[in-house]
């Protein structure tokens, strides 16, 4: 169920019986020579339209620009400051809140949106707690790449191919989506080095490709059917629990 694509009155029908909403939040990003740059962003939205199917949850629109500073010396990257994504997800939430949503679960893509997505959800409830002293907005961060499900399965298909950035649990999945997208050309070195940085100048300079520790091209589009159906069973049972909550 996708907010965009309800009308007023579907949405009025269905605050009268539920307050859950999911909300995707990606990055736009270079995901290395063969990855696709909106990968964050899809994957987010992949999964928790899936989850949205399964609880039957309405699905707002996703957040497809996040905090990706240090990938802006590549091309086609774009980032919002952190302050400036911070008030992008408490206007959302604070606009969900205005007709009614108080379960609010964030799918995430890009591990550089956390620290600033959990600084917003504080926000939020500092904004609402000025407002009433017992506001009853509930949220919750849960990365889709990060399940235990998701590990595992990753661990089984790629070994410690997987990596950091640019992974092939990622990649595959945008290729499930966009098959026409795929490229599996093996890259040199294999697999890509591993490290921390300190800049976007610095990220290029150590991963000139754009990958941390990946070799994507073990992915296929299949993997990533695997990945889609395997993140949105695991948090859709988390999210039930989550919702449910009184
Ligand atoms: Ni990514």
């Amino acid at each position: 169920m996708r907010l965009q694509l309800a009308t007023w009155p579907q949405v009025e029908a269905y605050l009268a019986h539920s307050n859950s909403a999911i909300l995707p939040i990606g990055s736009t990003e270079q995901h290395g020579p063969t990855g696709l740059i909106g990968t964050d962003a899809l994957c987010a939205e992949a999964v928790a339209t899936r989850v949205g199917d399964i609880l039957g949850v309405m699905v707002a629109p996703t957040i497809a620009v996040g905090m990706a500073q240090h990938h802006m010396d590549f091309p086609g990257s774009m980032t919002l400051r952190p302050s400036t994504l911070m008030a992008v997800v408490r206007d959302c939430l604070l606009s969900l809140v205005r007709h009614g949503f108080q379960r609010v679960l964030l799918v995430n893509g890009h591990g550089g949106n956390v620290a600033t997505v959990q600084a917003a959800f504080a926000e939020t409830q500092m904004e609402l707690d000025a407002i009433t002293p017992r506001p009853d907005l509930r949220t919750r961060l849960l990365n889709w790449w990060e399940m235990p499900e998701i590990d595992r399965l990753s661990s089984e298909l790629y070994g410690n191919s997987v990596g950091h950035h640019a992974t092939p649990p990622e990649l595959a999945l945008t290729w499930a989506l966009h098959p026409e997208t795929a490229d599996r050309r093996v890259l040199e070195p294999h697999l890509a080095p591993r490290g921390s940085f300190h800049s976007a100048a610095d990220f290029r300079a150590r991963f000139p490709d754009g990958r941390i520790g990946s070799d994507p091209s073990l992915a296929t589009p299949a993997h990533g059917e695997r990945m889609l159906a395997t993140a949105a069973a695991e948090i859709a049972r988390a999210a039930k629990e989550f919702f449910a909550a009184t």
